[in-house]
């Protein structure tokens, strides 16, 4: 039964042998998802592969049977996706038939659904979602589906099993594919086609089943052999994310990856799409030789015919049709990390070959997956979607994922752990506003720290509340100024009555804190000055995007190690007590997290007291502020 008509080779041709199908599939826990593909595999006779090894790999590598090029290149998407750590619980499956291979996530039903759906639907062509002829559509099926359109699969199959259970009943299918397809009508699949199967029996699975002699569509297998999903890819603008400059020797130069989408032919104009430098084609160089043309999901590399500055995460792009050059964009986004997403913190980005750091400065809504509506929000939690701004801290080459699945979707990286915290799906590129610029100042940082004869630089001071921090700190800006250094100093708890006096003390409160100080720390830089912060900034993500946004010999920092032992002794404010009898939430060492330093500049111990502590960061310290 078809819903929504695919494309299919037309009658009587032979059918040309397809390339590697990734499918997804989806469904309730007891839909019977692994009997389905069980079955597939058993009744294709495929050579199968479950869960293939590293040992497995030179066999395939160096034989000679006809999947070897599939078979690898299964092996490079799994080892791309393990660097990241997404693959966890997604199991995938190979398995080849007559006429095409195939890749199978399949992702478990529990609750942790849209983080596994997330990263077997980012790679796959295809979904198969799964519906029990007795139980009709659930919500699960609902929100599967929801999730496969939200990540821009764009043909569905939806099987409607156990049909044996309801006496292969035509009236019972008929219901389900009508209120399917009601359901599904906005979420603009582009293809979608419904089959009574018994994965129990293998009806319709493999081959038709004479038990349904009402249904006149393919058996499961035919259609995944036969529907074509690389003709989107293959129609859209030419893209070549490069992986790769290769210089073997002097003579040749040639720039290497992976064509996203589109082809290029011997001869073709080709434009840097950040720099905007055209070019043109000389030579495409593969694995076999050269030649004239190539295609998505080709491998190749590119000779051009002049020489310009192309480097690896830039994008070789067709000039008639470029794609978006921006630092900021619209995006929805899928949380995947356990550690709630902080908007203002720095995340690393990656989209295709480009890494660049990034923030959330917005976090526009949340979307409720269950009833489709928005909601105010200020994190987002684990498997939660929201609508986000992002910012990259340089220019960043995309499409829009509507336009472009693969140059359109990214990944944000937590820099401490490495792991893949978020999926984005870009919307738009949002502009600057036009009518702010950048001034070239007359008098500028150079012109400030000349005539104060001094070398500006930051010294922050992180530590437990009450370490001493602002007492040392208050010392040394005494003896630098003995010494007629110009110095400010940043406080905490000051800061926090009046530019910060919105803030309060959750992960996402301090995050915003120190990236606010970070901002006029890097004025007062500008100002020529010496510019002293005391603040706990109990996270090391924030304290390293400091050292990212002034120069790395600009910042110093000086860990007060204060033991929380002594720090609660102290208890200057009283407000360890407060904090340890319940009266105040999220006290830093108490109930809410210190990361220390791992190799701050200057280490400062309780064993020095704070003449001591402040005579040693000031000793270390003059002959470097020194101006030259
Ligand atoms: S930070 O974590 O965002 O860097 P900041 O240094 O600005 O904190 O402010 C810390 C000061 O706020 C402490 O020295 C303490 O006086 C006060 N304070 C009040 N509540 C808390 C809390 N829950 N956790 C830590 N400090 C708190």
């Amino acid at each position: 039964m078809i819903i929504k008509p695919f494309k299919e080779a037309s009658d009587g041709e032979p059918t040309p042998r397809r390339g590697l199908l990734r499918l997804l599939t989806c469904g309730s826990v007891d839909d019977g998802k692994s009997t389905l593909i069980g079955r597939l595999l058993v009744d294709s006779k495929s050579i199968f592969q479950d869960q293939l090894s590293a040992a497995e790999r030179d066999s395939v590598r160096y034989g000679t049977n006809e999947e070897e090029v599939d078979l690898a290149l299964l092996l490079d998407g799994l080892e791309a996706e393990r660097e990241q750590g997404i693959t966890i619980d997604v199991a995938y499956r190979f398995f080849a038939a007559r006429n095409r291979s195939f890749i199978v996530a399949d992702t478990p039903g529990h609750e942790q659904y849209t983080r596994n759906m997330a990263t077997g639907a980012s790679t796959a062509d295809l979904a198969i979602i799964l519906v029990d002829a007795r139980k009709g559509l659930l919500t699960q099926t609902k929100r599967h589906s929801f999730i496969c359109s939200l990540l821009g699969i764009r043909d569905v199959v939806l099987a409607v099993n156990k049909m044996d259970l309801v006496g292969y009943s035509r009236e019972t299918f008929d219901l389900i594919v009508e209120a399917y397809g009601k359901f599904a009508q906005p979420l603009e699949f582009g293809s979608v086609i419904a089959i009574p199967i018994s994965g129990r029996f293998g009806a319709n699975v493999v081959s038709p089943s004479p038990l349904t002699p009402w249904y006149e569509g393919p058996s499961l297998l035919d259609h995944l052999e036969h529907v074509d999903v690389s003709a989107e890819a293959n129609a859209q603008p030419f893209r070549l994310p490069v992986q790769l400059v290769s210089r073997p020797h002097s003579d040749f130069r040639g720039y290497s990856g992976t064509v996203a989408t589109g082809s290029v032919a011997r001869g073709d104009d080709v434009v840097v799409a950040k720099s905007g430098r055209q070019t043109v084609v000389s030579k495409i160089v593969t694995f076999d030789g050269e030649r004239e043309e190539a295609a998505a999901g080709d491998s190749i590399t590119l000779v051009l015919g002049d020489e310009i500055d192309i480097a690896r995460g830039d994008v070789l792009v067709d000039p008639q049709d470029r794609p978006a050059v921006a630092d900021q964009f619209a995006c929805k986004l899928i949380w995947m990390d356990d550690d709630p997403m902080l908007p203002g913190r720095s995340y690393l980005l990656k989209c295709g070959t480009q890494k660049i750091p990034a923030r959330i400065t917005t976090l526009k809504h949340q979307i409720d997956i269950n009833t489709l509506d928005q909601r105010a929000a200020r994190t987002l939690r684990l498997n939660e979607i929201g609508i986000c701004n992002i910012s990259t801290s340089a220019s960043l080459v995309f499409d829009p994922y509507a336009h472009n699945r693969r140059t359109g979707s990214f990944i944000l990286i937590d820099r401490s752990t490495n792991a893949t915290a978020g999926a984005g799906m870009i919307l738009f590129p949002l502009r600057r506003a036009t009518n702010i610029h950048h001034h070239d100042h007359l008098i500028g940082k150079t012109q400030h720290a000349t005539l104060k004869q001094q070398k500006p630089t930051i010294l922050w001071f992180t530590g437990l509340s009450g370490s001493g921090k602002s007492t040392i700190a208050n010392q040394l800006e005494k003896i630098l100024h003995d010494f007629g250094y110009h110095t400010f100093l940043l406080d905490g708890d000051n800061i926090r009555h009046g530019l910060n006096r919105d803030l309060g003390f959750t992960d996402a409160d301090r995050v915003e804190n120190i990236r606010r100080v970070g901002e006029v720390a890097k004025l007062m830089l500008d100002a020529g000055l010496i510019v002293i912060c005391c603040f706990i900034s109990p996270f090391r993500a924030e304290r390293d995007s400091l050292r990212e946004l002034v120069g790395p010999d600009e910042l110093v920092e000086i860990f007060v190690d204060t033991p929380i032992e002594d720090c609660i002794q102290r208890d200057p404010k009283g407000l360890y007590a407060a904090a340890l009898a319940g009266k105040i939430k999220n006290f830093t060492g108490v109930d809410s997290p210190y990361e220390p330093p791992e190799r701050p500049d200057i280490h400062i111990r309780k064993s020095e007291d704070v003449t001591e502590a402040a005579s040693r960061i000031a000793a270390w310290l003059l002959p470097r502020i020194k101006s030259a």
